[in-house]
């Protein structure tokens, strides 16, 4: 089939990719000229496991190519794929530049051709689209088209699986009278193996987003189990062992840490509550779901400060990871930038390293004060306690007792209890986590130059798992 995908960001990009793959003729229009650019040069505007040598390979057969001349990009297609973002960034929705898209396209596109919405809509926007899509196809005096949506559920740093081998697709219908949209919409999918569904639009966006507010939901369910677990000395990894054998619950999605970040949790359960408001309608749960996710970035500093003898100022944090998880360069709403931000505030001097050169650079422009390094034993030198924040694969394998001779303090806050808590303890290093309590290593001596932590008054004897013990730290706030 021809298709056109508009938007080459993250959804747009991998989908047309994906397309390309299973054999369609794909054009990907973008309207930034620098990034469309880049692709048609083999540059990729951001990094996903795989994805620049299916783009590469796909471009070289023809099948993938690039344009910003969107116009003429739709009069041919079969399929029309619209992924241009819908958030504001802020907790909020927009949808101007879906509107603008949709003006820019509709009229255009051939007769017998199909609108696909691969965004994420407003709910209340949804019943706007047939009324608009009629509109404008009636003055360009041409017959109307059917439209639908497509959720995405693909994850960063594992998309063209998600896309290639999908649990579920959803075909949402927002006006097909004959059934002819919903046809090509099954031909474009011809490849998939996953099951398909199809159901109303409405149904459609809420099953997307109800799925990303669930995964929050179950975040933040495992973050507060996780408190528990400290104050009553019980470990929340053999916790969730416990419970994930029960399959009406399941282990996935259980990770205490420090939090959800990323362009989608975020910003769907912000938007949810907002919208939820405006409706009147009570969302207490997604309210506190936002809640907990934001107190677990203040609370890792919390931690950072008590284990690094009471007060942040003058010391010197290592950040390890920088992105919003592994594999991937996203710095959208990473848990790493508030908490780095919230460490400078409290007069520590913070040095970052994070595997992706993109994303220490932009890190570096974000947060002004932040240091960022391209090695992590740089980063770790004289360091006063060592934050994990991004369970990046190179950070599981470090060599613990090598970087015991390089810290000034022996101090480790993982904030994705990725660690193995015993390696780390069994160097020297005091070490925290969310649900694992605080342990401590059998006493052994300080770095001849850390006389103020061998005066430190802190337990150095026996491995405990003891309550937080965790003041609460009334000179951080939280934003
Ligand atoms: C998410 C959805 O998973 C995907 O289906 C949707 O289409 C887009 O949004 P993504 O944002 O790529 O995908 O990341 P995801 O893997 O869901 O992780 C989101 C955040 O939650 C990350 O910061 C991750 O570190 C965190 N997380 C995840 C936890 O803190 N604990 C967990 O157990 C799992």
């Amino acid at each position: 089939m021809q298709v056109s995908v508009i938007g080459l960001g993250y959804v747009g990009l991998v989908t047309s990719a994906c397309l390309a793959e299973w054999g369609h003729h794909v054009t990907g229009v973008e309207s930034n000229l620098d990034r469309l650019e880049a692709l048609k040069n083999g540059g990729m505007p951001f990094f996903e496991p795989g994805l620049s040598d299916m783009v590469s390979r796909h471009a070289a057969t023809g099948h993938l190519q690039f344009t910003a001349a969107g116009t003429d990009a739709v009069e041919t297609a079969d399929v029309v794929i619209v992924a241009v973002g819908t958030h504001d960034g802020n907790g909020g929705w927009q949808t101007e530049t879906m509107l603008s898209t949709l003006s820019d396209v509709v009229p255009y596109m051939a007769d017998g051709s199909t609108l696909v919405i691969r965004s994420t809509l407003p709910p209340d926007f949804i019943r706007q689209v047939p009324g608009l899509v009629r509109s404008l196809r009636h003055q360009a005096g041409r017959p109307t088209i059917p439209a639908m949506v497509n959720p995405e559920f693909t994850r960063e740093g594992a998309a063209l699986r998600d896309f290639l081998e999908a649990e579920r697709v959803i075909f949402g219908i927002i006006e097909d009278p004959d059934g002819h949209g919903l046809a090509q919409l099954t031909s474009l999918y011809e490849r998939s193996t996953a099951p398909v569904l199809t159901m109303s639009a409405i149904d459609a966006a809420f099953a997307k987003l109800g799925s990303n507010l669930f995964l929050a939901t179950k975040i933040s369910f495992a973050n507060e189990l996780a408190a528990l677990c400290d104050a009553f000395g019980a470990h929340v990894d053999q916790v969730v062992t416990g419970m994930s054998y029960d399959s009406r619950i399941g282990g996935s999605f259980l990770r205490a840490g420090v939090g959800f970040g990323g362009s989608c949790l975020p910003n769907q359960v912000a938007m949810t509550v907002r919208t939820a408001e405006q409706a009147g309608i009570p969302s207490p749960l997604l309210a506190a779901v936002n809640d907990i996710n934001h107190r677990q970035r203040l609370d890792f500093v919390e931690r950072l400060q008590t284990m690094s003898g009471g007060t942040l100022d003058g010391k010197r944090v290592a950040l390890l990871g920088l992105t919003f998880k592994p594999e991937t360069d996203d710095l959208r709403d990473a848990p790493a930038l508030e908490i780095a931000r919230h460490l400078l505030s409290a007069g520590a001097s913070v040095v970052a390293y994070d595997p992706m050169e993109s994303a220490r650079r932009r890190s570096a422009e974000l947060v002004p004060g932040l240091q960022v390094v391209a090695d992590v034993l740089e980063a770790v030198t004289d360091a006063d306690a060592i934050g994990l924040v991004t369970e990046w694969g190179e950070f599981l394998r470090l060599d613990w007792a090598a970087i015991r001779a390089l810290v000034r303090r022996a101090v480790v806050v993982d904030g994705r209890g990725a660690l193995s808590a015993d390696a780390v303890i069994a160097a020297g290093f005091d070490y925290a986590s969310f649900g694992r309590g605080v342990r401590s290593p059998v006493a052994v001596p300080d770095r001849p130059t850390d006389r103020a932590a061998s005066r430190s008054p802190r337990r150095r004897h026996g491995r405990q798992a003891e309550g937080s013990g965790r003041e609460p730290v009334p000179s951080l706030r939280v934003e």
